[in-house]
């Protein structure tokens, strides 16, 4: 077992890899060697992507097994003895591993993907990204009409999960606009994926959001999109209305009007508090427990209401209609627990006529 609860030694890891780079075993190339020297580091609890990994892991050994045709050399059995002593997160290990995964997943793509770590817009994981991303660029192509020549402004772009489709969508005629209060992500974004496509960009934003933004100097009520009037044609925000206050989002709202085209369309998602939501909450059924406050809004966290906000669709109804835009299409989300369902957020389209 690896020294459980022992700090790692970042020296001895180093060490270790180096043996692993200079192992020279007869057939056996070094690759497959880190890869049976990363199966021996597998431990429970490790997340999905790292369990799939595992059993990635464990083809790799049969097949070392195999190769050899008769019990695993020496050389091999000492290398695993000694990883298995070391300490269990020696970064390049998980490095490595994720370098894998990343490459069968997204191909090409893979040095746009952040590490695992970075995720901060959603849930951690690799295939978990690629999933959403896919699930994104379904919907607005599938169900919302998105077009590959359109002007698309990404309001809340988080670290370019929903990005990387759209860079296999977007025709070069087409523009993408990012932006974002977290400031990590919009690094990423600018410096892995503006260079290799151009029409994509990223800026910074710096209002105030208590769980992404804290110390952000504008307030969301009154900030102005660093955009001209009429310059979209596809507005996107996912999942960042789900973080942010009422105030805010009528704002936001305003601002989403002035910048779109006429005939343009806002996609936005939501947690609707309604008849059938409160319901739900109410009966144990619904994935998030918006237990905090009512009225208006409704929260996960009453210390960090921006962790996750539910808000009365009532409300929302009222702020398009006095920011002149035009619902078309309400799909209600399966994050409250009803069965079917179009996705797990509520989703609302409008156009601005
Ligand atoms: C849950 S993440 C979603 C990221 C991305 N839209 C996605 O779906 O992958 C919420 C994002 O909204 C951003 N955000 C929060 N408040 C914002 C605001 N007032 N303006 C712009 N972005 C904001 C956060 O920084 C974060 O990146």
């Amino acid at each position: 077992m690896p020294a459980s609860g022992g700090r790692p030694d970042p020296a001895r890891a180093g060490r270790d890899l180096e043996e692993l780079r200079l192992a020279s075993i007869d057939g056996v190339d070094h690759c497959t060697v880190h890869c049976l020297c990363l199966y021996c580091c597998f431990e429970p609890g490790w997340t999905a992507d790292r369990i799939q990994g595992r059993d990635e892991m464990a083809a790799v050994w049969r097949k070392l097994v195999r190769f050899a045709g008769k019990p695993l050399p020496d050389q091999v059995m000492t290398l695993k003895a000694k990883l298995r002593a070391a300490p269990r997160n020696i970064p390049y290990i998980s490095e490595y591993f994720e370098d894998r995964c990343k490459a069968r997943l997204f191909g090409g793509l893979a040095p746009l993907v952040p590490a695992v770590k970075d995720m901060f817009d959603g849930e951690p994981g690799l295939k978990v990204f690629k999933a959403n991303g896919d699930e994104f660029l379904r919907v607005c192509r599938d169900i919302y009409g998105l077009r590959p020549d359109e002007n698309v402004l990404d309001v809340g772009c988080g670290i370019g999960r929903k990005t990387l489709p759209l860079t296999q969508y977007l025709t070069r005629t087409a523009s993408y606009e990012g932006i974002d209060v977290a400031r990590a992500g919009i690094e990423w974004c600018r410096k892995r994926i503006t260079p290799r496509f151009p029409n994509f960009r990223f800026q910074h934003i710096d209002v105030h959001n208590r769980h992404y933004n804290p110390n952000g100097k504008y307030s969301a009520a009154a900030y102005k999109f660093p955009f001209k009037d009429e310059h979209f044609d596809f507005v996107v925000l996912w999942s960042v209305f789900t973080h942010m206050m009422p105030d805010g989002i009528g704002n936001y709202l305003s601002e989403i009007r002035r910048v779109l085209k006429h005939g343009g369309r806002c996609l936005i998602t939501y947690f609707f508090v309604n008849d059938e939501s409160t319901r739900l909450i109410s009966g144990g059924k619904s994935s998030l427990n918006f237990r905090y406050g009512a009225g208006e809004y409704r929260v996960l966290s009453s210390s960090i209401p921006e962790r996750a906000i539910a808000i009365d669709e009532r409300l929302i109804t009222d702020f398009y209609r006095k920011a002149g835009l035009q619902p078309t299409n309400i799909y209600y989300g399966s994050w409250c627990g009803r069965q079917k369902s179009l996705s797990y957020q509520d989703h609302v389209l409008a156009t601005k006529e």
